[in-house]
């Protein structure tokens, strides 16, 4: 059997391993994501980066739900202009990076990913899906043709594989996935958080000033998953699958379920950055046990293993 790797590559960008932590979590600090590729990550990724500074929504941004997180941040960031520094800077330490961003219009998108480009980022993810920006920004989550539309001007500035992140929030992801696809997306992020809502019982209000935002956490994951499930089924392209992966099982389910690789995010609040080691080697250990060499072996299995028949719920052991 040939030796085990952990590799991955996700249209020309190459992974030691399938983790990355999901964009917005620690930032946008060079040196916070320096901890993460430290602690085990294939690759970071930033908090997204827009055309002009931006403030976001004011607190509180941020409630801790019932196995996970609301957020509502408004996409608060320094500017494009202001980031290349920051780009550099990962690079000269050696830190492979995504860099994540939005923009108003088509042409801004394209204009962010332009220089972007130019600060030296391995690869993009096009936020195609902030819950949290619905009246400015948030044309596109829904609207395939937008995105497809976003995605070609996007390309046409870029020679970097671009990854396009999803909404969960939608009727149809496997329509906006597509019309990804044919924009020419590289990959497919699946997916942003889950569009909720928590109220304060004594202030008889939301919690969060923007009222609404936007879930992640364990909470989430199902959902998520039934996503990657069927933008998988959907495209050629690989699928990384963001929500809720928290422990190496889930990370090893998002593979079955189609995906390439990981987003780890609300996982760092509860169990540290060391949370990017640990799946890695739970990972590992999983591959070794089931005789597995490479993690796209892994991937997709479960669509292969197609729908519980008589003889197969006897083989589980499952009576009904
Ligand atoms: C936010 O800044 O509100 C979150 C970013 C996102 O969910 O895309």
């Amino acid at each position: 059997m040939s030796k085990l790797s952990l590799a991955v590559d996700l249209a020309g960008f190459r992974l030691r391993n399938p983790t990355m932590n999901a964009a917005g979590v620690l930032g946008m600090s060079p040196a916070l994501l320096k901890r993460v590729y430290d602690a085990g990550a294939g690759a970071v990724v930033t908090k997204s980066i827009g055309p002009v500074p931006r403030t976001g929504h004011p607190n509180p941004t941020l409630v801790q739900v019932s196995c996970g997180a609301l957020n509502a941040m408004g996409l608060p960031n320094p500017g494009v202009d202001y980031f290349v520094d920051k780009i550099v800077k990962l690079k000269e330490m050696g830190v492979p990076t995504v860099a994540s961003f939005f923009g108003g219009s088509v042409q801004e998108f394209a204009e962010v990913a332009y220089k972007l480009t130019k600060a030296g980022a391995d690869a993009l993810e096009l936020n195609a899906s902030c819950p949290n920006v619905a009246e400015e920004l948030g044309m596109l989550a829904a609207d395939a043709g937008n995105v497809e539309k976003v995605t070609a001007a996007v390309k046409a500035e870029t020679n970097l594989p671009v990854f396009v992140k999803l909404s969960p929030n939608v009727t149809n992801i496997k329509s906006v996935a597509k019309a990804a696809e044919w924009g020419g997306a590289d990959a497919i992020t699946a997916v942003n958080t889950l569009l909720g809502i928590a109220i304060d019982v004594n202030f008889r209000r939301p919690v969060l000033t923007n009222t609404t935002g936007g879930l992640s956490g364990p909470a989430m994951k199902p959902v998520a998953l039934r996503c990657v499930w069927e933008v998988s089924q959907a495209v050629e392209i690989p699928v990384i699958g963001c929500g809720g992966v928290t422990t190496w099982e889930d990370a090893v389910e998002y593979l079955l379920a189609g995906a390439s690789a990981v987003e780890i995010g609300t996982a760092v609040m509860t169990r540290g950055v060391g949370v990017y080691g640990e799946i890695v080697e739970g990972l590992e250990r999983y591959m070794a046990e089931n005789g597995f060499s490479r993690v796209e072996e892994v991937v997709g299995l479960a669509h292969e293993a197609g729908r519980y028949t008589e003889s197969s719920l006897d083989k589980c052991n499952i009576r009904v």
